[in-house]
């Protein structure tokens, strides 16, 4: 079965709550999500067991939270290793244009280092989800399509 890794900084319950909508996306689509706070995730040398990898982060300061930020760093054990696999990656912000949408793109920049491949969006927020403040029902479906849209890319191409 196709394992996706959803994995997630949380501080106020925002990221957690979307990281589980897209965990429903990837079982719906027929995959297996793992879905971790990046605090709990252990060696690096376990990221070589999944098909894809799917990271969201509240926005601090316009970019990524630093624990996932010390994750992708210490990654570089694993670099090389992960091309060809998929990618996809969601945030949420206090405000609006509070820089979620820069936030993806500080996680996308790293996944594309790493070789991923990451679909594109024409019917949900262009770059994966952008939430402000808690997730409404609206982000919580395109949380669940960027979760079944990686999901279906990664059973095509792996
Ligand atoms: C250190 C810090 C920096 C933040 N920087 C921003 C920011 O640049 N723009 C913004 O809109 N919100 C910012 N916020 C607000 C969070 O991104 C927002 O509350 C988010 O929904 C929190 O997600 P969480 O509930 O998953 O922890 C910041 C919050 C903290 C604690």
């Amino acid at each position: 079965m196709t394992k996706i890794l959803v994995i997630y900084y949380s501080k106020t319950g925002n990221t957690k709550k979307m990281a589980q909508s897209v965990g429903e996306g990837v079982k719906d689509a027929g995959g297996e999500p793992d879905i971790v706070n990046v605090e709990d995730f252990g060696d690096v040398e376990k990221l070589l067991e999944y098909d894809g990898y799917i990271m969201g982060s509240p926005t601090y300061f316009g970019i990524l939270a630093a624990p996932l930020k010390d994750l992708i760093d210490r990654s570089i054990k694993v670099y090389k290793k992960l091309d060809g696999r998929v990618g996809g990656a969601f945030a949420s912000s206090g405000i609006q244009g509070g820089g979620n949408e820069t936030t993806i793109h500080s996680i996308t920049q790293a996944l594309k280092v790493h070789g991923l491949v990451m679909p594109g969006f024409s019917s949900i927020g262009h770059y994966g989800p952008a939430a402000v403040g808690e997730p409404d029902e609206k982000i919580i479906s395109e949380c669940k399509y960027l979760g079944k849209s990686v999901t279906d890319l990664a059973q095509k191409i792996r």
